[in-house]
């Protein structure tokens, strides 16, 4: 918290563009069924564009012919990324194999992305698939809904393969906490389920007739695996148990990536420790602390409008006491709690339940059958005999959950064969991560997810240069400063600027619970290496015993810690 004295709790004054469209949108509906009809365009138009994402979807061009097609005089070839509504990333295979099918004819890509918001998402979908897209959805029991804009959006959840109990009461609260904070307008099953309209009057108890004032992020996390990174999220509910039992949460309220280059005006926070409670008020406390943020959230200015500035405005205090008021709790002290690491245990381990779970990993999330490596092809082999249910993890990796001992083998053998299992891969590659980019996001900057492979290879080649090729640095790349792919909770993290052109930051942590600082601003990938070449250098030769990169980087000095970020992010 900044120590400045609090502001106003509501900020008058002229509100954003945004806030007059959902006024205007009559909950969520607007002209999309027009749209929808309309043969001239393959994209959607006016208020619309940004209306569907309130329905998982994102209206996006290919990027990389967008000039050749300007010259041609055509339109942008207009093509939709659907987001499919999955708490907890939990899939079971006979939804996969229909997913998958989805995929392979009616996309422009044939891919499944898994995010690392434990979802997947499909891309290039052309206007005239999205009905049955969404239509096939509701077959198989999930939705797009509330997955995108201005809306709590999918709720992860700690993908703990271990101890199955406690996991499957966590999920459960994801599930459930996702499910009451969804908007209730019918928009959804009547644009795109065709379902007949009620002469009900629609009501908002929760989000309100314009919804919340910016995208809403949470977090169900079980300690101690911070693999959703509840530092990059807006509301968080950390598992406290006993004896295997979930007993209650402590809720951490405010944390948030997104910034814009050079704005100071603008930055990450972690997000704050508001206290414990126990299970029963999980769900008041959820609506409290959204109808807070919906209520006294900035609506007359998009880039101050998320939790972590409504709490830095209004103070810890003042928000937390008026979370106590609506939930009608007081909240106890803070239970202890540990983080020791994110990434994902890649391979089999045995639960608690005497079941197997395999977790593989995925570069980049991206499932498509490559030259040698059919890993598409794979997962549906796989899905077809598999018995228990798939698991999409914050760190856009895939577990094949609950196995029973008598099918492992086989499993483990499609796997191999269709190199979902590769033991070649290091311990680095593991460890590092990216957004979508180039060439299907509109906000691109520079290349993040058709980069990291071959510049990861440049990173283990340094490793190894210095003697420590076992050894990994979270690392992370996100193609502009929205942040989507969680560079500023990254030991080191590059952050697109223009074409081939990055900022670094560094000293976050393993745990992911410090924000990393600028180091080096606007550079190329030479420049990029020759800098982890040089720390790479120290960090092998001077690091205490056991000190991950982001430590050594903060204990030699080479930069400052982000201590409050609010205040000191930007500060030279
Ligand atoms: C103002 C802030 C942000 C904007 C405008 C924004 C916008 C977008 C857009 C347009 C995409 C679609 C890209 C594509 O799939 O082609 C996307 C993807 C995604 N964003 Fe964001 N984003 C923002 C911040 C964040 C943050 C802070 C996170 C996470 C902490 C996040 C998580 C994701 C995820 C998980 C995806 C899916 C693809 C992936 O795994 O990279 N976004 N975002
Ligand atoms: S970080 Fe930027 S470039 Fe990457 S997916 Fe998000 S909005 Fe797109």
């Amino acid at each position: 918290m900044s120590d400045k004295r609090p502001g106003p709790l509501v900020i008058e004054g002229k509100l954003t563009d945004a806030e007059r469209m959902k006024k205007e949108s009559h909950y969520l509906r607007g002209s999309i069924v027009k749209d929808l009809k309309n043969g001239l365009t393959g994209g959607f138009t006016g208020d619309n564009v940004l209306l569907i994402r309130f329905h998982g979807m994102y209206q996006q061009d290919d990027r990389d012919i967008r000039v050749e097609r300007t010259e041609q005089k055509l339109e942008p070839r207009h093509a939709m990324m659907l987001r499919c509504r999955l708490p907890g990333g939990i899939i079971g295979p006979k939804q996969w194999l229909e997913i998958d099918k989805f995929a392979k004819e009616s996309t422009l890509y044939g891919s499944i992305r898994i995010t690392n918001r434990q979802t997947f998402q499909l891309h290039g979908i052309l206007k005239g698939n999205l009905k049955p897209a969404h239509q096939l959805l509701n077959k198989l029991g999930l939705d797009a809904q509330a997955t995108a804009n201005d809306v709590n959006r999918n709720v992860l959840c700690t993908s703990n393969p271990v101890q199955s109990g406690l996991h499957q009461q966590a999920y459960e609260w994801a599930k459930v906490i996702s499910e009451h904070l969804l908007p209730r307008t019918r928009a959804y099953a009547e644009v795109w389920l065709d379902q007949e309209k009620v002469a009900t009057t629609d009501e908002e108890p929760i989000l309100s007739a314009t919804y919340l004032p910016r995208k809403f992020k949470t977090t169900v996390v079980v300690p101690p695996q911070n693999d959703v990174d509840l530092h990059a999220n807006d509301m968080n509910f950390v598992a406290i148990s006993d004896k295997g039992n979930l007993i209650g949460f402590n809720l951490l309220v405010g944390g948030g990536l997104s910034i814009e280059h050079g704005n100071k005006k603008t930055y990450p926070r972690r997000a704050s420790e508001f206290g414990y409670f126990s299970l029963e008020h999980t769900l008041s406390v959820a609506e409290a602390v959204v109808t807070t943020q919906r209520d006294w959230g900035n609506r007359t200015d998009r880039k101050n409008a998320k939790t972590k500035y409504t709490l830095e405005r209004v103070g810890l205090d003042a928000f937390r006491a008026e979370v106590e008021k609506r939930a009608g709790i007081r909240f106890m002290p803070i239970r202890p709690y540990h983080f020791t690491f994110r990434g994902d245990r890649i391979g089999w381990v045995k639960g608690i339940d005497n079941y197997w779970y395999l977790t593989l990993f995925i570069e980049n999330g991206r499932i498509l059958d490559y030259p040698g490596r059919l890993l598409k092809t794979g997962m549906v082999e796989i899905a077809k005999i598999h018995q228990g249910e798939f698991r999409l993890t914050a760190n856009q990796n895939l577990i094949v959950a609950g196995v029973a001992e008598s099918q492992k083998a086989q499993i483990e053998t499609l796997a191999r064969k269709h190199r979902l299992i590769d033991d070649t891969v290091s311990n680095q590659r593991k460890n590092s991560m990216a957004c979508v980019s180039f060439p299907t996001c509109p906000l691109a900057m520079a290349e993040a997810e058709r980069f990291l492979p071959q510049f990861v290879t440049q990173v283990e080649t340094l490793l190894h240069k210095h003697g420590i090729g076992d050894e990994h640095i979270v690392l992370r790349i996100t193609g502009c400063p929205n942040g989507c792919g969680r560079a500023l909770l990254a030991e080191l993290g590059l952050v697109g600027k223009a074409v081939g052109r990055y900022n670094l930051y560094l000293g976050g942590n393993r745990e992911g619970t410090r924000i990393p600082r600028i180091y080096r601003e606007n550079i190329k990938e030479d420049e990029i290496l020759k800098e982890i070449d040089y720390l790479v250098g120290r960090w092998a030769k001077e690091r205490h015993e056991d000190e991950g990169f982001g430590d050594f980087i903060l204990h030699a000095g080479i930069v400052r810690p982000v201590v409050n970020p609010a205040q000191d992010f930007w500060a030279e």
